[in-house]
């Protein structure tokens, strides 16, 4: 379970402190379905019914792969690609020497890119996972058109069974093809958005290839949301929540997400797209960021300590490390570094990072804890419950109705009528 230190932040709130009462409303309004985007809840149910549903298809299809193809290239964008991406940085982030590699195209329309990831992928054996909702989104399906004649030259009439589609249970250009063409497919439910389907198909059956134990991710997944539908200020998601609306309503409208491993990066990007998708509508918001410790800290550093003052700072803390290396003692101490030689690397990261919350909050940045037992497939799981539960929690404390986006439509209207797609205005 996910715990959340808001000791950081507690002078920077309002003389009320945060609204836990607002949270109960909000978790009151989202277990009765009785809330704004009420269809699109599905997810707090996800872990559950993949269980009893796919979760055994989408590992055979995995072993499949992983038994005969050297690598993976999965196809799709925002909610159908970030997910995926995230874990498997997280927890795999070296192949192992039995993981195919996982090639992630079809998120941006870069030629450059492409070609990269093709030169890449040489002639390695490889298999299909294009992942798209409404099969229509025009990134993803350039890329599938590109990767299908590709298949189809490696692999002639047998290409067909290098596709895995994971679309919707009806509709969409997608599941027409699939439909026709026979290829093994997975469901992206109706009731869940793409930002909250990464505990489906959409995220599970990629990362089971990269080597992910996805029973253990589901399995840990079904006991956090057990855990997370606890109405009290014990709650951790409730305490994000509530505290990161307190320090909105004061003025923090960019909240900055940290964390000292490297390997969290996508995982952040993931949050982004979750936090900044859910809640930036309706003329609110609070604007999602990350940073990389200790790496932004000589880059992003100054501007946390000492530029403007809207920032707030939740930072990701990993309990147990997966490793340990000891700093070497030199003789000669040419660096000067021998005052810490001896010591393990994560006691010097803990000590930073703990320098870096005291110094961050003299400056005025208010700090939030947020502490995973482990990078493992269970502390993945935990995250992931955590931040879905609170950003629904606080959507809804914000007053919007935080499973829509009708925002993102704008942009791709002008393309397609740029692109003169027949019909488009
Ligand atoms: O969260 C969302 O709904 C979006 O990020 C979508 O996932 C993204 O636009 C991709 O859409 P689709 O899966 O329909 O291709």
């Amino acid at each position: 379970m996910i715990k959340v230190d808001l000791s950081g932040a507690s002078a920077f709130f309002t003389a009320a402190g945060p609204d836990y009462a607002a949270a109960q409303r909000a978790h009151e309004t989202l277990k009765a379905g009785s809330g704004l985007g009420n269809d699109f809840i599905g997810w707090l149910e996800l872990p559950k019914r993949i269980r009893d549903g796919e979760l055994d298809r989408i590992v055979k299809a995995a072993e499949k792969i992983r038994a005969r193809s050297q690598a993976l290239v999965v196809i799709g964008i925002g909610g159908s690609y970030l997910g995926a991406r995230g874990a498997i940085e997280l927890l795999r982030p070296i192949p192992g020497e039995n993981d195919p590699q996982v090639f992630f195209v079809g998120n941006g329309l870069s030629a450059d890119y492409l070609c990269d990831v093709l030169a890449r992928l040489g002639d390695k054996d490889f298999d299909v996972n294009v992942i798209s909702k409404s099969g229509t989104t025009l990134e993803p399906a350039v890329s599938f058109r590109i990767f299908r004649e590709l298949l189809e030259k490696k692999y002639g009439k047998d290409a067909d069974e290098h596709i895995f589609a994971t679309t919707d249970a009806r509709r969409g250009a997608l599941k027409g093809l699939a439909d026709a063409r026979g290829w093994e497919s997975f469901v992206v439910p109706d009731d869940v958005g793409g930002r909250f389907s990464v505990l489906s198909a959409v995220g599970l059956l990629p990362m089971a290839v990269a080597g992910i134990d996805v029973c253990t991710v589901i399995d840990a997944a079904i006991e956090e949301m057990e855990a997370l539908a606890d109405e009290s200020e014990n709650n951790p998601a409730w305490q994000y929540a509530a505290a990161r609306q307190n320090l909105y309503n004061k003025g923090y409208g960019v909240e900055i997400l940290g964390c000292y491993e490297p390997s969290f990066r996508f995982m952040a990007e993931w949050w982004k797209q979750l936090y900044g998708e859910s809640e930036g509508k309706d003329l609110k918001g609070i604007f999602p960021a990350s940073v990389e410790y200790t790496a932004d800290l000589h880059s992003m550093g100054q501007f946390i300590q000492e530029g403007q003052r809207c920032l707030m700072e939740s930072v990701v803390r990993f309990t147990q490390a997966r490793s340990a290396y000891e700093v070497p003692f030199d003789e000669a101490n040419g660096d000067g570094l021998n005052y810490i030689a001896g010591r393990d690397l994560n006691e010097v990261c803990r000590i930073a990072a703990d320098a870096v919350k005291e110094a961050h909050i003299s400056g005025g940045v208010p700090n939030i804890v947020i502490e995973c037992p482990a990078r493992d497939e269970k502390g993945f799981a935990a995250l992931v419950c955590f931040f879905e539960v609170a950003c629904a929690l606080s959507g809804y404390m914000s007053g919007v109705n935080p499973f829509n986006q009708p925002g993102v439509e704008a942009y791709k209207k002008n393309m397609f009528r740029m692109l003169g797609k027949p019909g488009a205005v």
